[in-house]
């Protein structure tokens, strides 16, 4: 847990603490109860919630105070402090919410409380399937319920496993340093407790949208009265000679990480053909296993696409440092049972090769049922695709964005909160999809946080200082601010987020600010609890 016992050290809130001391707009950190907690405050009213962020622990005192949320300042997941709920992923559980009492000029924190919002669909489906129990369908299953629908919800997946923490795969979990009980993100009660019909080992094979019936791998049909496709991406396979040898491995699911980590014990030399995030997230934790590491990568700069080349020569000199070989310019020609032999001839040695070449939408079933795609599953801002009551979700939705166009992401928060809008949508809440698209990358000792959506190819700006570990990249596109990457400044990359969800028509004498923002600490407050009314 993060920094618990220096929290508790901070004012005991039971024996009450000066109310002027926590100004108008601002989070103050103490504790109760033996727990560390947030006491906020907001004109004349005061809140006091659990400090600690129900995803990983982040400490909810160091993240941004907007209106009467919270956002986490590790992964941005948002708290009411009214309730305490989990009001935006990556956090699913609530925090505690604490009764608060004024007397005289001070305030005392007396007890927990259940302030469980009670919800009323507005409208109602007779039964609400979900195609994909991964992080957009999971998320969406869970929101259906918490929004007071308590008709039947269908979760079908063709996963062996329910839905569990997809981006730790390549991270800790395949590290070594997470264990396998940290990976579902909820226990198999949790589905029967809330009604939710979970089927893991399933695939839907067809749709019918007149009739509203789906076919199901075992032959069953299935009908539903709204459907939520969320069938994510899967790996873009290599072709070569070799391809299909038994050493070498993909990266989506559980148990694709288990045969990596299974066939890591035994092995020296481990090949990575891509030098993708999800690519160099697995060379990392190879290192971590003590295998020796060559990555082949076909660009110059790894990841300079998308994060800049100055992030992406980071990247790359912070892997060197850790003994990662890297071959870039080069693409493998085949793969034989103890090396890979490059297009120039070169041969690398290795008993143990891992493929992370990209994804590709499963857009398959939704083309078959004559649903709208074009490199990914077409929706409007509501989530909804052009077939009434078919909504999408995840890797496979391209939505309009209001800052950047029609777009497809391929990550985790996203993917999580469409579900959670999707789900509210189901129920009649016609709420537009805006949140700033946002992902974070781990690399050794070096954690990439990236709002926005931009590229290397835009305007890009360094600011603070990158070698330090303490700076931010800046891409603007026509004039305007499209993203910021950033390492080692999180509780900024925060506020930076706040302001480019209102930056629709981001202007110009606001970016000399901006900038000041990412590479100075002591002005980290100029953008500070900027209402927006853009989701973020
Ligand atoms: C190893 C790894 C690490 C990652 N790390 C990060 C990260 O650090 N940060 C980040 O932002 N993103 C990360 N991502 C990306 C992130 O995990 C995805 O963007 C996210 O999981 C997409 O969610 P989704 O619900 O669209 O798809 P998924 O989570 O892939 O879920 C889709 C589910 O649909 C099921 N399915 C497919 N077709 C059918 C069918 N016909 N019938 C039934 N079920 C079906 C699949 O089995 C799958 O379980 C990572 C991805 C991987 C693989
Ligand atoms: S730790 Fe709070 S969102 Fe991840």
């Amino acid at each position: 847990m993060a920094e618990a016992s220096s929290e508790l050290e901070r004012p005991d809130f039971e024996k009450g603490y000066e109310t002027k001391n926590v100004r108008d707009g601002e989070m103050f950190l103490g504790h109760a109860f033996g727990e560390p907690v947030l006491v906020a405050r907001r004109g004349e009213e005061l809140f006091a919630i659990g400090a600690t962020c129900t995803h990983y622990g982040g400490p909810l005192a160091k993240g941004l105070m907007v209106d009467c949320t919270v956002h986490c300042p590790w992964h941005h997941a948002r708290f009411d402090l009214r309730t305490g709920e989990a009001i935006a992923a990556p956090a699913l559980n609530s925090v505690a919410s604490y009764k608060i009492e004024k007397r005289g000029e001070q305030f005392f924190v007396t007890g927990k409380i259940d302030r469980k919002p009670e919800r009323i669909p507005k409208s109602y489906p007779a039964s609400v399937v979900i195609i994909g129990a991964g992080a957009a369908g999971g998320a969406a299953a869970e929101m259906l319920r918490r929004q007071g629908y308590d008709g039947p919800v269908t979760l079908i997946g063709a996963d062996e496993s329910l839905p569990y923490d997809r981006p730790n795969l390549s991270k800790d979990y395949l590290a070594g340093n997470a264990p396998e009980e940290w990976i579902p993100l909820r226990p198999p009660e949790f589905y029967r407790d809330q009604k939710i019909d979970a089927f893991t080992n399933t695939t839907v094979t067809n749709i019918d949208p007149k009739a509203k019936q789906l076919t199901l791998s075992d032959g069953r049909s299935l009908g539903y009265g709204a459907l939520l496709l969320a069938t994510g991406a899967e790996p873009v396979r290599l072709t070569i000679s070799g391809a299909a040898l038994p050493h070498v491995c993909y990266l989506r699911t559980l148990a694709d990480s288990r045969r990596i980590i299974e066939k890591a014990r035994n092995a020296r030399r481990a090949v990575v053909i891509g030098s993708s995030f999800i690519g160099l997230e697995v060379a990392w934790s190879l290192r971590e296993r003590k295998l020796e590491v060559a990555v082949i990568g076909r660009d110059s700069v790894p990841l300079g696409k998308i994060l800049g080349n100055e992030m992406g020569n980071l990247v790359r000199e912070t892997h060197e440092a850790h003994g990662v070989k890297f071959h870039f310019g080069r693409t493998p020609a085949a793969i034989h049972d103890r090396y890979v032999q490059l297009d120039d001839g070169m041969k690398l040695d290795c008993d143990l090769v891992v493929v992370g070449i990209g994804v590709r939408p499963n857009t398959r079933l939704a083309e078959q049922a004559g649903i709208a795609t074009d490199n990914g599953v077409l929706v409007n801002e509501f989530l909804e695709t052009n077939v009434p009551g078919i909504y999408a979700a995840g890797d496979i939705a391209r939505w309009p964005d209001p800052r950047a166009g029609r777009i497809r992401v391929e990550h985790w928060v996203v993917a999580q909160r469409q579900g959670q809008t999707a789900a509210r949508n189901i129920l009649g809440a016609h709420e537009p999809f805006t949140l700033v698209p946002f992902f974070w990358s781990n690399h050794f000792d070096l954690h990439i946080h990236y709002v926005g959506h931009g590229s290397g190819g835009d305007d890009v700006s360094v600011f603070g200082d990158l070698k330090a570990k303490h700076g931010s990249v800046l891409f603007r596109s026509d004039g305007k601010l499209s993203a910021i990457a950033s390492v080692g400044a999180i509780a900024r990359i925060s506020k930076l987020k706040q302001r480019l969800s209102a930056a629709r028509n981001f202007p110009q004498h606001d970016f000399a600010a901006l900038n000041a923002t990412a590479s100075t600490p002591a002005q980290a407050d100029v953008f500070q609890s900027r209402r927006s009314t853009l989701e973020c």
